[in-house]
């Protein structure tokens, strides 16, 4: 576990003094700061000793499957992270083998002294990542990496079959007895096999998401079936639209998965809700009241609230995005950056020029962003536990092609969101995490 420094050096104050004062000039603020650095040292800096001396938190990329086994990306990883994310590996269509229009197959287990039936699930995919990763891990355990588990109940990427009657999705939907006993098997099965007693990977995993965008976008409440009714809900996997939503009509299956997730994860294994557009007013409403509702539950766990940071140029604003932060640690304490990552201007084209002025003003906008973490980390109360950009290098990110379960990229434009470029290269937004300005 990563300890929690509660001071930032008088240095670093002065310098974010200066940087709001200035209504966000964090370059020209920074630039101080490099004087007081040679070259050398701020070209060795690495992205994990910076932000975890500011925060004393976890400092994490997402990684796929493909992307571990592109040596640039790895040696990224290795160098400036101490903790990873699964991209896709670990949620629920790809534990189900990717089998989404059919289940793979099915079998018997035992659950609370009944014999029920259930899908088959396939965990090499993760396995793979996971074994490299220890591996590593043995070899290098001054730079050790941990995962962050990534989740549990998700109304995306979980495949439509499994909440109907003999997992076929021709049949009726299951009533919620029925669900709560997969619920709960699905939970202790995975968390079992990768953080139980015999597990080889019990040491890998800091936290879970449990929970992963279960409320509205636009009704300042839960994420319904309904949540875009142009989306056919008997789609195999969903973009908005919540099968959870339609077999339970309550948050029941919510508070569900955090009982049966604490239930079964050791008790130093984090658990966390995570969701998108956590800044705006209505979406903040709905969370708060989510959060609420699980500390509110017997038996229920829940360590962090994880706000996944998928920004734009101009939206959310710093104030948006600090009280955010305040108001989630109001009912949780810890808070989360879990996703962070930026689409480009409107204006952006990919040209050199263009590059040059977006990657200058992409570090300013991270530098407040960071800002707004480092001060309310400083705060009684406020814990961030761990900051965590959703990728590593631009040309990598899910925000340059389209995705068919919800979000990422509808214009067709060139992204650049990340703090490497396409050639693994250093941006100016690295260094407004790792201190220095190139
Ligand atoms: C969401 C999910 C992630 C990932 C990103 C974009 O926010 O939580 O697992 O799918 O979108 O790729």
């Amino acid at each position: 576990m990563i300890r929690k420094k509660k001071n930032l050096c008088a240095a670093a104050w002065l310098l974010a003094a200066a940087v709001l004062v200035s209504g966000g000039a964090v370059g020209g603020a920074v630039c101080a700061a490099k004087e007081q650095q040679t070259e050398e040292e701020v070209e060795d800096v690495r992205l994990k000793d910076a932000v975890s001396k500011e925060l004393g938190c976890y400092v994490g990329a997402a990684v796929t499957g493909q992307e571990i086994n592109n040596r640039r990306v790895w040696e990224i990883i290795t160098t400036h992270f101490n903790a990873v994310t699964l991209g896709n590996e670990l949620k629920p269509d790809a534990l189900f083998n990717y089998s989404n229009a059919v289940c793979p197959g099915t079998e018997e287990a035992e659950l609370n002294g009944e014999t029920i039936t259930v899908p088959k699930i396939n965990f090499y995919k993760a396995e793979n990542m996971l074994d490299k990763i220890l591996q590593w891990n043995k070899k290098n355990p001054d730079d050790a990496l941990k995962v962050r588990g990534h989740v549990l109940v998700w109304h995306s990427q979980t495949p439509e079959w499994f909440f109907h009657e003999d997992y076929d999705k021709q049949k009726p939907y299951v009533d919620r007895e029925t669900m709560n006993k997969r619920l709960e098997w699905y939970i202790r099965t995975v968390l079992t096999h990768f953080t139980g007693e015999d597990s080889e990977y019990k040491d890998l995993f800091y936290g879970w998401d449990v929970v992963n965008e279960a409320v509205s976008d636009s009704t300042g409440t839960y994420r319904s079936d309904n949540e875009n009714p142009n989306e056919p809900l008997s789609n195999d996997t969903h973009g908005n639209n919540s099968s959870w939503w339609h077999v339970y009509q309550s948050n029941e299956f919510i508070l569900n998965a955090f009982v049966y997730a604490n239930k079964y994860a050791p008790a130093d294994l984090e658990l966390y809700y995570n969701d998108y557009n956590e800044c705006s007013g209505q979406k903040m409403a709905g969370i708060l009241e989510l959060l609420r509702a699980v500390k509110a539950t017997e038996g229920a766990r829940i360590d962090a609230m994880g706000m996944q940071g998928h920004y734009n140029m101009d939206s959310p604003n710093y104030s948006e995005i600090d009280m955010a932060i305040r108001m989630y640690a109001q009912v949780v304490g810890n808070v989360q950056m879990t996703e962070l990552d930026m689409k480009a201007s409107e204006d952006y084209d990919g040209s050199p020029e263009s590059k040059e002025k977006e990657f200058e003003e992409q570090a300013k906008r991270y530098g407040a962003i960071y800002w707004a973490l480092k001060s309310a980390d400083k705060e009684e109360g406020v814990n961030i536990t761990s900051l965590t950009f959703w990728g590593t290098a631009d040309h990598l990110s899910w925000l340059q092609s389209r995705s068919d379960v919800g979000g990422g990229n509808t214009t067709g434009l060139p992204e650049c969101p990340l703090l490497f470029d396409e050639h693994y290269e250093k941006k100016p937004a690295f260094y407004a995490f790792a201190g220095g300005n190139k």
